[in-house]
């Protein structure tokens, strides 16, 4: 098992004793380390981000623990295992991770992170370099990260996560702020790896058409609380995605009016456009 939830709680502190943030309530979760590209979906506040730094130690249960790949996290800190090796494994990316580039160079930035985690300069610099071309920004090794566009910065940051391979993959709204062709490209990207190797992702995202595209299984977050985890399709043919306060994605609202209009029955099996419009043409083709 990969990581592992058992009645988390967890409370941000405040000034006073008595006035803390209550901010995740009895999460209970399993997460493989292979084959799942996971959403975690929810209005704002209600704890996303949260979560998501229990994954690999930033954030400490204050009730409850969390397990990851074997190691388990308490409310104890000095009982807790060593933070480095469950950040080796679990790569996270942050919201607005260009915030944290700081070396003189791309080629620096990415190799710091396996450098950290006790790779040779030369292992690294060969890891970054493989990294770099694969999000096709080789050419960027030399420049400084802070000439960069925006979206350039994004994936020089991105990088950095997965130049030291890590099992899974955490990501804070990696396509927040991008163009939807940049962010097209990143999830094309972060899709192949995950299939290419088996690669565990989980993502937060606000943009239920990313979601519905890209990932196999989603966690509901509902002021503090998980209300639905399963399958995307089953949450879109419920009511249950309007009582958490989110929208259907585009392709489903086109499913739902080409079923009407044209009196078919598209499934909710098509998770993009393009596999709309082949079905629509299989129907129409028979008829
Ligand atoms: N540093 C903090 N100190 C106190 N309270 C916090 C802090 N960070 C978050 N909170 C509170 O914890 C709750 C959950 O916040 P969190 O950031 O996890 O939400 P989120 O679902 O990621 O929201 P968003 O979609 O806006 O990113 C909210 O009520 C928030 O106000
Ligand atoms: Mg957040």
């Amino acid at each position: 098992m990969g990581i592992s939830f058992q009645h988390v709680d967890y409370n941000y502190p405040g000034l006073k004793r008595k006035d803390f943030t209550i901010a995740l309530q009895d999460v209970n979760l399993d997460i493989s380390e292979n084959g799942e590209f996971i959403a975690i979906v929810g209005k704002t506040g209600s704890g996303k981000s949260t979560l998501m730094q229990h994954m690999n130690g930033l954030k400490i249960p204050t009730r409850g623990n969390v397990v990851v790949f074997d190691n388990v996290i308490t409310p104890k800190p000095r009982k807790n295992p060593k933070m480095k090796n469950i950040r080796k494994r679990v790569g996270y990316v942050f919201q607005f991770p260009e915030y944290q580039l700081f070396e003189e160079t791309v080629l620096k930035d990415v190799m710091f992170a396996p450098v950290n985690f006790g790779f040779s300069k030369e292992e690294a610099k060969e890891k970054a370099m493989n990294i770099l071309k694969l999000l096709g920004i080789e050419k960027l090794a030399s420049k400084s990260p802070f000439n960069l566009s925006g979206g350039q910065m994004r994936r020089v940051a991105i990088a950095g996560i997965l130049s030291y391979d890590p099992d899974i993959i955490l990501l804070d709204e990696p396509t927040r702020g991008l163009d939807p062709k940049g962010a097209k490209d990143i999830m094309e990207l972060f899709y192949k790896i995950h299939k290419e190797t088996g690669k565990t992702f989980i993502l937060i995202s606000h943009d239920m058409d990313i979601v519905y595209e890209y990932t196999n299984r989603i966690i509901v977050l509902n002021d503090t609380k998980i209300t639905y985890d399963g399958g995307k399709e089953e949450l879109f043919k419920t009511d249950i995605y309007k009582e958490n306060h989110l929208t259907k994605p585009e392709v489903l609202k086109l499913t739902d009016y080409l079923n009407e209009k044209l009196n078919l029955n598209l499934g909710y099996d098509n998770y993009n456009l393009d596999m709309l419009l082949n079905s629509l043409k299989a129907v129409t083709k028979h008829e």
